[in-house]
């Protein structure tokens, strides 16, 4: 069953996540959360869902990420995730949330990154993200710091209304080709 989403105003998506012990990774517990969260990112049609999202402040995501060269698309689960070697180069595009779905958001984000986690395994691994990957990665770990994309606007001007999108994207098309999949909620 889907788990509930906690929405903009609830205290725990502004929360400091604290690390997953990994000794708890092999409890069938942690493995049930696992898979809950990984139901409700898929029941929300979203691409990637945060701990504090359900509330539960660890440092845990689900991501849907294309790694380099594989065209496969794969949700991952990331535990205890750092960032590495972030990019000088930034570039805006449009975000959403599940936690504020009315929202869209023009975010600038690290273009490529490379990412150390968990599996939810417990086995260590890396993967260098680039573009959509890296931006959805950079969402959901800023999540886990408390922080939104209503945060990172460079304006407040860059804060709109999802159902106004189409007329965002007319009247502002200077970055209408960097997301292709700017209806994607994390
Ligand atoms: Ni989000």
């Amino acid at each position: 069953m889907p788990l509930k989403i906690a929405q903009l105003g609830q205290p725990v998506l502004r929360e400091k996540a604290k690390p997953v012990r990994p000794e708890r990774l092999a409890s069938p517990e942690f493995q049930a959360f696992v898979d809950e969260m990984l139901t409700t990112m898929h029941a929300a049609r979203g691409v990637g869902l945060a701990g504090p999202q359900v509330f539960a402040s660890e440092r845990i995501f689900t991501a849907v990420v294309l790694p380099t060269g594989n065209s496969s698309v794969r949700p991952e689960v990331f535990i205890n995730p750092v960032l590495k070697d972030l990019s000088a180069e930034t570039r805006p595009g449009w975000e959403g949330c599940l936690s504020f779905r009315e929202l869209m958001v023009l975010v600038p984000r690290h273009q490529s990154l490379t990412i150390e986690y968990l599996d939810r395994k417990g086995e260590p691994r890396s993967l260098a993200l680039s573009g959509y990957a890296a931006r959805v990665v950079q969402h959901e770990f800023d999540h886990l710091e408390g922080i939104l994309t209503i945060d990172r606007a460079e304006s407040t001007r860059d804060i709109v209304k999802e159902s106004e999108m189409n007329t965002v994207l007319e009247t502002r098309g200077e970055f209408e080709d960097d997301e292709d999949e700017e209806d994607d909620e994390e």
